[in-house]
């Protein structure tokens, strides 16, 4: 395993692990309530990763037709895979989230929205949403009076900001926010546990770039340990604030 690329070696540590960031199966129950997602709904896994969170929304709405997109060849072939069983209701893309058509009556992007913006991300997908559709997404959040640890775990994302600058970010977005809850603990612990197992498993064999993903990614889970009740992400339920002109 010692002549890897970078990336090659990122993808050797992902393989294998359920979700690539943080989430739990409940929050997508309490997401799709707060949206009022019906049974037959239209939805958008958006930057899905290897499709945990596919499979729970499939299995959540048995009547829905769902697209999950992400831009990972790899990541995708795995989604493929793992909702396979469900059939032609459930297709998985390689696509730019960008650029999504719809119409969706839910938008859910697990920890991926932020490689667009907030603000940036709901404004291209207001022509995506069906009338009367929502977007669901985890978004990095400070909570209050943030320790060292906690500031020094999000250096790398330094657009970070409170519950209120995420607000005000959906709103410059022309949307509202239909309910809000912190994603601490569980919804992390799913994400790095898995991940360290994985780590000493392919320990005794990996050289160079492996070796070095390892590094890192225990690098991060040791920042996380370090304050893992101020590590949060807020998953955000929103709507546009008006219809479109045409609806
Ligand atoms: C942190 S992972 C989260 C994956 C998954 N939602 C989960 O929670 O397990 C972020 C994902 O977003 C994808 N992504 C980032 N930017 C994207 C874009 N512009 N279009 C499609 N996928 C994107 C990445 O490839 C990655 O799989």
């Amino acid at each position: 395993m010692s002549d890897l690329t970078r990336e090659d070696a990122f993808l050797t540590l992902y393989t294998d692990l359920a979700r690539e960031g943080p989430g739990a199966a409940a929050d997508l129950g309490w997401a799709l309530s707060v949206a009022a997602t019906p049974s037959a709904a239209r939805i958008c896994d958006a930057g899905c990763g290897s499709g945990a969170d596919t499979v729970t929304l499939a299995k959540e709405r048995p009547q829905a037709q769902i697209d999950a997109v992400d831009q990972i060849a790899h990541f995708v072939a795995a989604a493929q895979k793992r909702t396979a069983p469900f059939g032609a209701r459930v297709q998985v893309y390689q696509e730019d989230m960008a650029a999504l058509k719809g119409p969706y009556d839910l938008i859910w992007c697990a920890g991926a929205l932020y490689f667009l913006g907030v603000t940036e991300g709901l404004t291209r997908w207001r022509t995506a949403l069906a009338p009367g559709g929502a977007v669901a997404f985890s978004e990095p959040c400070l909570l209050s009076r943030p320790s060292e640890a906690a500031r020094a775990f999000w250096a790398e994302y330094p657009q970070i900001t409170d519950v209120a600058g995420i607000r005000a970010r959906v709103a410059a977005a022309g949307y509202r926010v239909l309910g809000e809850q912190m994603q601490i603990g569980d919804a992390w612990e799913a994400y790095y546990i898995p991940m360290a197992k994985r780590i000493a498993k392919l320990r005794p064999e990996a050289t160079g770039a492996l070796s070095e993903a390892l590094d890192e990614a225990e690098r991060e889970i040791a920042r996380w340990r370090a304050a893992p009740s101020e590590i949060a992400y807020a998953l955000m339920v929103v709507a546009p604030d008006l219809p479109l002109p045409h609806e």
